[in-house]
């Protein structure tokens, strides 16, 4: 029977995300699938030791697996024309499903089962609507309202409960985009981004090679007087907000001995994951009981950790996570927390974003937490589900 392995991150890889809109959305022709054979193809190009055939599984995350979406992960591979004998498992689990995906993979080669396996995330919130086709149990309305689980209204029900103030919370948002044009302008982002032909607002024809929600100047005083879409007289903004996003993000991951056998360098391994559950109408404050599994289950506490990359649904429940658990400053700057922007600039393509933030963790721990450790990727997910990673140096 096989022994308990190790479980390496080889390569690391993501589109770039673009604005989830039939016309102004820079990959607006594409599809979901589209991304994501790019991101095969490209794997295979970056890692030439290894063939399609090598691959033992593909797990895929992505938080509505219908329409353009169902079984994505099984059918963007055949439709690149890859061998029919690479199975493959389409996970679902709203925002974290992405970050599931890479959990099962690991796990899976922790366990002896597999030695070589791609997984990742991809969703396309314009192509493939959130909440669509969705049919909820009535019964559920028993334990929860239903005009308090709508994403937007979770975000304005935790800035009230914990008193975030819309000043805090457009500084986060003014944060999160000023640091993502510095990585950005600072060619952090070129070992994880895979260019995409894409199409501007105007029509025109260009390489895309950055996140289209980036900002580049932000107004203070106009994001505070912008109006919440979610609530009369509410708090929570489209610029407080992560916007709808599409994108894909894709992992290669081997057990030790095999990336050693096949003469691959790599610098992190999948250490551990957790998993958390909270109410439903508070969804994005789930990372912290997360976190909290993570710190008791492995005796670490938030000072090993080098590195963070928290998933910015909203700024409002960023501010909790980041306040409750202590992990950096009450408020921006941030020292180890998205010190390249997070969701709000980046964007946050459901499915996509707990592989993305993965990708990203690992190649900022190595250009700029060289000496670090530990790091952190952690997100909320509709419906109260929150996962958290932990990633080791080795
Ligand atoms: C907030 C939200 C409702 C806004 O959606 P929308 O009204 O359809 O609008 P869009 O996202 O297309 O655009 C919002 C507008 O605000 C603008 N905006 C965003 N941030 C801004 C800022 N900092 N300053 C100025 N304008 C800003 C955008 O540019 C856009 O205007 P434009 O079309 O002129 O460029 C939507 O983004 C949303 O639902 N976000 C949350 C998604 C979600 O729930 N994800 C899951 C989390 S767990």
């Amino acid at each position: 029977m096989p022994e308990m392995k190790e479980c390496v991150f080889v390569d690391a890889i993501r589109t770039p995300n673009a604005r989830a809109h039939a016309e102004k959305g820079w990959l607006r022709e594409k599809r979901p699938d589209d991304l994501l054979r790019i991101l095969y193809k490209a794997m295979f190009e970056r890692n030439p030791k290894i063939k399609p055939e090598d691959i033992e599984c593909l797990f895929i995350g992505t938080a509505n697996p219908s329409g353009m979406q169902n079984d994505i992960g099984r059918l963007a591979w055949l439709a690149e024309g890859l061998p029919f004998s690479v199975p493959s498992q389409t996970i679902q689990n709203q925002c974290p499903s992405g970050m599931c995906a890479v959990m099962d993979a690991a796990r899976s080669i922790m366990t002896g089962e597999h030695d070589i396996l791609l997984a990742g995330g991809v969703e396309d919130m314009n192509k493939v609507p959130m909440g669509a086709n969705m049919d909820m149990p009535r019964d559920m309305l028993k334990y929860v309202k239903l005009e308090e689980i709508p994403m937007g209204a979770t975000a304005e029900k935790v800035a009230e409960i914990y008193k975030v103030s819309v000043e805090d919370m457009t500084d986060f948002a003014i944060f999160s985009n000023a640091q993502a044009v510095k990585a950005r302008d600072a060619g952090k982002f070129k070992n994880e981004i895979i260019p995409v032909p894409g199409k501007k607002e105007d029509g025109s024809e260009f390489l895309m090679e950055h996140d289209q929600w980036i900002r580049d100047k932000t107004n203070r005083e106009q994001m505070l007087a912008m109006k919440s879409p979610f609530k009369e007289g509410g708090v929570v903004t489209a610029a407080t907000s992560s916007p709808l996003t599409a994108g894909a993000a894709l992992l290669l991951m081997m057990s030790r001995e095999k990336a050693d056998k096949l003469g691959y360098s790599y610098s992190y391994k999948y250490k551990f994951g957790s998993q958390a559950g909270c109410d439903p109408s508070v969804m994005g404050i789930g990372p912290i009981e997360a976190a909290k599994r993570l710190f008791k289950k492995t005796g670490l506490t938030p000072n090993d950790i080098g590195a963070y990359e928290l998933n910015e649904a909203f700024a409002s429940q960023s501010l909790v996570v980041i306040r409750e658990l202590k992990i950096d400053n009450p408020k921006p700057p941030f020292k180890k927390v998205n010190t390249w922007g997070g969701a709000i600039a980046l964007g946050h393509p459901l499915g996509e974003s707990g592989a993305r933030i993965i990708v990203t963790l690992l190649n900022r721990m190595k250009k700029d937490y060289p000496n670090e450790k530990y790091g952190m990727a952690f997100l909320c997910g509709g419906f109260g589900n929150a996962n958290a990673v932990l990633i080791e140096k080795v």
